[in-house]
């Protein structure tokens, strides 16, 4: 199953149960909101969790694209990356947790056709705060799914404050044998679907209180999900990534793990140019820097010479299609190589500041404070240039 063929079935599903498909937004959320980037599938729908109604109803269904930073040091492994996307369900004050746990679970296994005995729950296990969830322990015994509890791990919030509240995650076993250990045990469990009951507000003070309705919110990653059901061993294997690929490796000649962190960030940037951010010292434009940075410093290490003009037309194409953007392909790959000129330029000039005998031995504080503000270097660029130096 490609992941068109998934997301038309989950959303067809969701549909035949009573859900309206709406639009996914962008990766901008709006200006009101204090983050950067849409990071989940329940991110623009905050004013409606929190009461205000849907003018489609109480049953919601989508596909939203989503951008998480915090995992951007952990890309390249096998389960991470910057840009995904998110299938996701709202029942916004509508049915409770435990007919959504019962509907996922009837998707994965008949829809999907996931053998049921690769599966295994994680449940809220209660705090001082908030009791256990019960109920989601029930539905996943009367389903005969194993079950583990934890506290931290199974409280699902998009900040410091707004709404939360408990959560249940859905794993799939994707070691070789059969399934041993627990999800928090063995990373062999992946993560594929969280169902959250989202029925509190979290305040300033930290204190809960309860939203005016209960909601459950659940967000199911589609490349994760694609990747098991293609029988992949990484989220690089599946269809939409395995496209880069070929072409990548053909142009650069990269290892492994450069190749999965070229194909992640680049295809991530075009994700985030499409919807017009330009690159800057701050703010999304920033995370857009980085990532074109963090490419250009890989492919730079074994060959000065490579260059982003030179990724294939197609590629751009094929992703600006598949997240249905409408920008212009050359506009993208020209950004890029903007990009690419000024980071060139910014290294010449490191070197030839960093080559002075004031900064040959352990740089101070004081020194990376001035290469930033008087030369624009930034820490990390600093210590990638003088790789053999102590810091
Ligand atoms: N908000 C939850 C998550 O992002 C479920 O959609 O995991």
């Amino acid at each position: 199953m490609n992941t068109e063929q998934i997301v038309r079935t989950f959303t067809e599903y969701f549909e035949e149960r009573g859900h309206r498909r709406i639009t996914g937004s962008t990766l901008l959320p709006s200006p009101d909101d204090p983050v950067l980037f849409t990071t989940s599938g329940m991110h623009p729908l905050t004013p409606y969790l929190e009461g205000r109604p849907h003018p489609q109803g109480r049953r919601l269904v989508n596909v939203q694209r989503c951008l998480r930073t915090t995992d951007l040091d952990e890309v390249g492994d096998t389960t991470h990356l910057t840009v995904f996307e998110m299938l996701g369900t709202w029942s916004l004050g509508d049915y409770e947790g435990p007919l959504s746990l019962d509907w996922g679970y009837g998707l994965l296994t008949e829809g999907f056709g996931i053998e049921p005995g690769l599966l295994h729950a994680t449940v809220f296990g209660g705090d001082d705060r908030t009791g256990p969830d019960t109920d989601s322990l029930k539905l996943w015994q009367e389903r005969g799914v194993p079950v583990e509890l934890t506290v931290e791990d199974n409280w699902w919030s998009n900040g410091p404050v707004g709404p939360c509240g408990p959560d249940s995650e859905i794993f799939l076993w994707t070691g070789d044998g059969p399934p041993e250990s627990t999800p928090t045990g063995d990373d062999r469990w992946v993560e594929v679907w969280n169902h959250v009951m989202m029925r509190h507000r979290r305040l300033g003070d930290g204190s809960l209180v309860p939203l005016p309705q209960r909601n459950v919110d659940t967000g199911l990653g589609l490349e994760r999900l694609a990747t098991v059901l293609q029988g992949g061993t990484s989220v690089f294997d599946c269809d939409v990534l395995v496209p880069w690929r070929r072409p990548l490796l053909d142009l650069w000649q990269l290892d492994d793990a450069s190749l999965r962190l070229v194909c992640d960030h680049l295809r991530s940037a075009l994700v985030v140019i499409g919807d017009r951010v330009h690159p800057a010292n701050t703010g999304r434009g920033y995370v857009l820097r980085r990532l074109v940075r963090r490419v250009l410093t890989r492919l730079w290490r074994d060959d000065p010479s490579h260059s982003l003009g030179d990724l294939p037309h197609e590629l751009i194409q094929h992703t600006l299609h598949h997240f249905r953007q409408q920008s212009d392909p050359d506009d993208l790959r020209r950004e890029l190589l903007e990009e690419e000129r000024r980071f060139g330029r910014l290294l010449e000039h490191g070197r030839r500041v960093l080559a002075r005998p004031r900064f040959r031995g352990r740089l101070k504080e004081e020194d990376f404070r001035y290469l930033h503000d008087t030369h624009g270097l930034p820490r990390d660029l600093v210590q990638s240039l003088r790789p053999q130096c102590p810091v």
